[in-house]
């Protein structure tokens, strides 16, 4: 079974975005999360295809992006161009997503769909077939830091309940609030992918922590 750890380098300190992407270049985390935020859609900014391009330019694992924007079609194809390996477009900001997701497959990626705490699981039935991934927020998106809502756990739980009935391959991502006191719940109701931003970063080792995340991963 799928258990990638994705580190968010949102809390990160930007100056050093080289040492950052070198350091998890070097970890043992399989994915790299990106967060993409328009003013609009979450109430906070951060960068566009550019600052994707150079990260690109010397990541050596996937790059998993989450667009937190409106109307996320006009800048899909920007995104994939600058090296997006994983897309994830907001349930919530997407009118045609299935031609949205349909879009994104056929330039050769996986593509998620991201789930708003609010926004009920039986929501993805039809378009689960279609998907690679679910990233179901565990904090309204926005900023890093925030606390894990609890109630997260049986929703995902009812997640993995309609992927599995409807034979969907989607891997379960969570996104929002995650440390080591959480991950293993999380873990045990059926996530695959954790993204985990200030656990890592505001930890005075990071190293070390991703090195602890993925120690409790590699029990389940
Ligand atoms: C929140 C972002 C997250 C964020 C997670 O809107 O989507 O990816 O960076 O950070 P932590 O782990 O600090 O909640
Ligand atoms: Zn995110």
């Amino acid at each position: 079974m799928i258990r990638y750890l994705s580190p968010s380098i949102l809390n990160s300190n930007f100056l050093d975005l080289r040492s950052t992407i070198e350091m998890l270049n070097q970890s043992e985390a399989e994915w790299i999360h990106l967060d993409i935020m328009d003013g609009h859609f979450v109430p906070n900014l951060t960068f566009g295809p550019p600052i994707v391009q150079m990260i690109s330019s010397i990541a050596r694992k996937p790059l998993d992006i989450h667009l937190m924007i409106e109307d996320p079609d006009r800048y899909i194809d920007a995104f994939i161009d600058a090296g997006a390996s994983i897309l994830t477009v907001h349930y919530e900001a997407c009118i045609h997503l299935h031609r949205t997701i349909t879009h994104i497959k056929s330039r050769g990626i996986k593509a998620g769909v991201a789930i708003n705490p609010h926004t009920p699981v039986f929501l993805l039935e039809e378009i689960l077939p279609y998907t690679d991934l679910v990233l179901n927020m565990t904090v309204n998106p926005g900023f890093g830091g925030q606390k894990f809502i609890e109630s997260s756990v049986n929703k995902i739980i009812k997640l993995k309940k309609l992927i599995d009935a409807t034979g969907s391959q989607a891997l379960i991502e969570v996104d929002g609030g995650i440390d080591t006191d959480n991950l293993e719940t999380l873990l045990k109701a059926g996530v695959n992918v954790a993204v985990i931003g200030s656990a890592i970063f505001q930890s005075p080792d990071a190293p070390n922590e991703i090195r602890q995340l993925k120690s409790i991963m590699k029990n389940y």
